[in-house]
């Protein structure tokens, strides 16, 4: 259970979420992605926890496994398959930005925010993305402290650490949240982000904030099958489900309203992207007393949340070489470190160097993967996944697994089997210029 917390919160929920709240104009965007949470996030959740504990293997075997059971076409496999190769394309950009949060760790801790003000606040961070040589040092630290733990296996240690290390971000959050109530805008912010204007409702945002709960909460490629292949087999699916994702929610909207109280104090740019929260907090950092220790505790926790979502994210792949060929545990970290690594760096070089390139749709390298997989492939595996336990697997197994009666366990059905796959298919219909 820690460790599907410590792999769902991540720079999901404090980098990701707070910057795409402002390029999707803010409350449509949060209601969409609440509903996603509950009628999409968590009963696929419930699914994916529910595949893993009956399996007890990685994705591809795993899957495999599941649909020998079940008397189905083995091709059922692939969907973990290319649940392992999303994860690398994620871990792609998603180390880069762990750099970025290591970096500012270093930053913070040579006080270098202290009086900062807005513009200087974008100038530091506009520098750092201008610098690939920085970056891919902190791309390539970030990538060995990710692949250091899972070649030695270490996993479970680090995750006990979350114990502890989860509810000392929450504090963080709530002083950060505490100090942006008092100084910052907190009421434009509290209606940027929960006015009720349904007319503000796009489809584009809808394509992000469905590709965002998947993202937010881990799903769709396999992670959460591992983790939950290790679940007891007395412990609750559903209700360890819930808490997870509403922690996981709870924390990315606080992150949400703090960010969005400085914002509009300053008279800063609400859709500033991917950079919003490194150009915010330190302003934060920087005046608030005591914010010096803050603003170091603050981004190593967020390193570490990241820390523990990335190695989710290389885990199945792992798994699955060791599980299936000779090749060592070191040896297939070192081989997947090295290639995730080198698309880091194209990541890296299309902040600046690189940034003229366009992949498609106008989308640099970082946007394409970004794209790519929160609203195309995790969904699908998502989907996939969603309608294999609804209508491959024996009803009997899956209502075993899940322990659920009557209500909730038609709940679960109705959500799995209809609403979740109903509203994937929408928005990939959308996606490819069916439904306009
Ligand atoms: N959920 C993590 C975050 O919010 C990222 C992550 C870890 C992830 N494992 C994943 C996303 C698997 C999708 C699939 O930062």
């Amino acid at each position: 259970m820690l460790a599907t917390a410590g792999s769902a919160i991540g720079l999901g929920n404090i980098w990701k979420l707070p910057y795409m709240i402002g390029v999707n104009g803010g409350s449509a965007f949060v209601l969409v992605f609440i509903a996603c949470i509950f009628f999409v996030g968590i009963p696929l959740m419930m699914t994916e926890v529910l595949l893993g504990r009956r399996a007890q293997k990685n994705p591809l075997d795993g899957m495999a496994a599941l649909a020998k059971e079940a008397n189905a076409n083995p091709v059922w496999r692939y969907v973990g398959g290319m649940g392992m190769i999303t994860g690398l394309l994620i871990l792609g950009f998603y180390s880069v930005i762990g750099g970025w949060v290591l970096s500012y760790i270093w930053f913070a801790l040579q006080d270098t925010f202290l009086n900062i003000d807005g513009a200087h606040a974008k100038a530091n961070f506009d520098a750092l993305l201008a610098s690939p040589v920085t970056l891919i040092f902190w791309h390539t630290a970030f990538m060995v402290l990710t692949m250091g733990v899972v070649a030695n296996g270490v996993n479970q240690g680090l995750e006990r650490a979350n114990n502890i290390l989860i509810p000392a971000l929450f504090v963080i959050l709530l002083i950060l949240l505490g100090y942006s109530m008092a100084v910052g805008d907190f009421a434009t912010s509290r209606h940027f982000m929960f006015s009720l204007d349904f007319s503000k409702i796009t489809p584009v945002a809808v394509l992000s904030a469905l590709g965002h709960a998947f993202f937010s909460l881990s799903l769709g490629m396999g992670a959460v099958m591992v983790y939950g292949s290790y679940l007891r087999r007395d412990v609750s699916i559903a209700r360890t489900t819930i808490y997870i994702a509403l922690a996981d929610t709870a924390l990315g909207l606080l992150v949400g309203l703090a960010i969005y109280s400085l914002v509009f104090a300053n008279h800063l740019e609400p859709a500033a992207g991917p950079g919003l929260i490194f150009q915010t907090l330190p302003i934060a950092f920087g005046h608030m007393p005591g914010g010096h220790v803050i603003g170091v505790l603050f981004f190593l926790l967020v390193a570490f949340a990241a820390w523990t979502s990335a190695i989710s994210l290389v885990e199945p792949a792992i798994a699955w070489i060791t599980e299936n060929t000779r090749i060592t545990r070191l040896q297939s970290a070192w081989m997947i470190g090295l290639t995730v690594w080198l698309l880091g760096v194209a990541v890296v070089l299309s902040f600046n160097d690189w940034s003229h390139i366009k992949i498609v749709f106008g989308l640099n390298i970082f946007e394409t993967l970004d794209k790519l997989t929160s609203t195309i492939l995790l969904p699908l595996g998502g989907i996939l996944m969603a309608l294999f336990a609804g209508y491959v697997m024996k009803k009997d197994h899956v209502q075993e697994e899940l322990g659920l009666h009557d209500t909730g366990f038609k709940g679960w059905r109705i959500t799995n089997n209809i609403v979740a796959p109903i509203a994937i298919l929408a928005v990939f219909l959308y996606l490819f210029g069916v439904i306009k």
